[in-house]
């Protein structure tokens, strides 16, 4: 199934394509040539990259795995109702992965809860549990968990891969208004995609910036130059290579 919406059809399936975070690519990738993994706490800003990095690495690694969304679930007894079936049923795989998205929803007495259950199938089952905020996680699971800091990609890498988003679906658009959606929504990757989809009319990018403007922060003018530099080399060769250094 194709998606219509650009952060879900340009979300990256392989490390390739997740931009930023080299040093964390370098050590996940390992997990990635084992085959096995670690319990996992992503942690860091709203919409740069944890969700993604958790959905990649169940789809690289042979396993049998289980998504919850923690803010979705109305109660912790639910999420463990979840956990126990997936966990104590036979799989097709031998390993089994739940993701725990968004954990730092549930309250600290649940968190106590499911660390009994992440200890009891911590035989052939890994958890990734990704959170915002990653104090709001009680110790005994920092504690069992290999804890990554997401750090955002840079401006420019964020607005190269918006650029090549645009270059792949026709769009035409202005170095200008890329720069703007980026100032505007960095670090937040989802809503700097999201904003450039909106705002697409007749097959160009067309920014409503009665809108936009009272957000953006001033930057240096030097920021903008060299933004401008790095998007007209890579308009000029125009290969994804190129964007994607
Ligand atoms: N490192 C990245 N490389 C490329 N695109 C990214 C990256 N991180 C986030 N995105 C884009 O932003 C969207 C939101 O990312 P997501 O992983 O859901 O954020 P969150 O950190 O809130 O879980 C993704 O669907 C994807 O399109
Ligand atoms: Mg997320």
């Amino acid at each position: 199934m194709t998606h219509s919406l650009w952060v879900e059809k340009y979300r990256p399936s392989t490390m390739d394509t997740y931009i930023g975070n080299e040093h964390l690519k370098s050590k996940v990738s390992i997990y990635l040539e084992s085959g096995d993994l670690p319990h996992l706490l992503l942690f860091g800003k709203a919409g740069t990259g944890k969700t993604t990095l958790a959905k990649l690495l169940v789809k690289n690694i042979e396993c049998d795995y289980l998504y919850i969304n923690a803010s979705d679930e109305t109660g912790v007894d639910n999420v463990r109702n979840k956990v126990k079936s997936f966990a104590s049923t036979i799989g097709f795989k031998d390993l089994k992965i739940i993701i725990l998205d968004e954990c730092d929803y549930i309250s600290p007495n649940a968190q106590a809860a499911l660390r009994n259950v992440m200890e009891i199938f911590s035989k052939h089952c890994r958890f990734i549990l990704t959170c915002n905020y990653v104090e709001r996680i009680i110790d005994p699971i920092q504690s069992r968990c290999q804890s990554f800091q997401i750090i955002p990609p840079s401006k420019s890498d964020v607005a190269k891969h918006l650029h090549s988003i645009l270059i792949k679906e026709n769009i035409m658009d202005s170095i200008e208004d890329i720069k703007v959606l980026v100032d505007t929504g960095y670090p937040d990757i989802r809503r700097v995609i999201n904003s450039a989809q909106r705002n697409v009319v007749n097959g160009k990018l067309k920014l409503d910036t009665s809108s936009i403007i009272t957000f953006i922060s001033l930057k240096p003018i030097v920021e903008a130059k060299f933004l401008t530099l790095v998007l007209t080399v890579s308009t000029l060769f125009s290969s994804e290579a190129l964007i994607y250094k």
